[in-house]
């Protein structure tokens, strides 16, 4: 389990299946995310089933500090480990839990699962141009807008724009283990290995 102030991202557990059905057939909150279709509980329950088997795809669900009762769920998909990239989502399922913060922590979880834990260089996602919201929330979390797919979805009735976004790596890598220096230096010194991590590398000079 990954967690921050509000929320943590987790594993899920049968107790979250009916809420995700509920979810899956939102028409409001699918004007915010995709074309709606209803979803019956068979082919629900069949996809939720395939997910463990796919290693193309991560889902966490998201829970409010404290609380087992699941708000959401954020999903890593089309993971490509050639290209190191993957398309992140993201649902907070009632609007009553949405615009707490929750969003942006938990995507900030995943960005940092993607990067430490998968190995990714780029994380991209498609948004509707009127989802201002979540526009908000993944640029609170470094997403850079790449561009506008025009009149590429249909939703309720009406063409929409896409927004093309995406976060990189970032340069600095996320080093959490001593170099090899480090390493090689602890080997013939007392220090703790943190304490010669963290010190400053001597440059030689010519
Ligand atoms: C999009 C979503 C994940 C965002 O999560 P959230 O918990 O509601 O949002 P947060 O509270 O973390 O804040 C998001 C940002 O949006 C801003 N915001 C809140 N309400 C807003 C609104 N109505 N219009 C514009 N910005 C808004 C917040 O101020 C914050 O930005 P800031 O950091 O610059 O202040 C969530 O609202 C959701 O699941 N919506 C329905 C499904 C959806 O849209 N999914 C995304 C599909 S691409």
């Amino acid at each position: 389990m990954l967690t921050a102030s509000r929320i943590s991202i987790g594993p899920f557990v049968p107790e979250d299946f009916a809420p995700l059905f509920c979810w899956a057939n939102d028409v409001a909150a699918a004007q915010l995310d995709f074309a709606y279709r209803p979803v019956d509980m068979m082919t629900h329950q069949l996809w939720w089933n395939a997910l463990g088997k796919d290693a193309t795809k991560v889902f966490f669900a998201i829970r409010k500090t404290a609380d087992p009762t699941i708000i959401g769920y954020v999903q890593i998909g089309g993971i490509n480990p050639v290209h190191r990239s993957a398309e992140l989502g993201i649902r907070i399922g009632a609007e009553s839990n949405r615009g707490q913060g929750c969003g942006k922590e938990a995507l900030g979880l995943a960005v940092e699962f993607c990067w430490n834990h998968l190995n990714l260089n780029r994380v991209q996602l498609v948004v509707f141009k009127h989802n201002h919201r979540a526009i908000a929330a993944y640029k609170a979390i470094g997403f850079k807008k790449e561009g506008v797919l025009r009149k590429a979805s249909f939703i309720g009735g009406a063409w929409v724009d896409l927004v093309l976004m995406a976060a990189l790596r970032p340069a600095k890598a996320r080093r959490k283990s001593p170099s090899t220096k480090a390493l090689v230096q602890m080997l013939n010194d007392r220090r703790p290995a943190a304490e010669i991590a963290a010190a400053p590398v001597q440059r030689r000079t010519a």
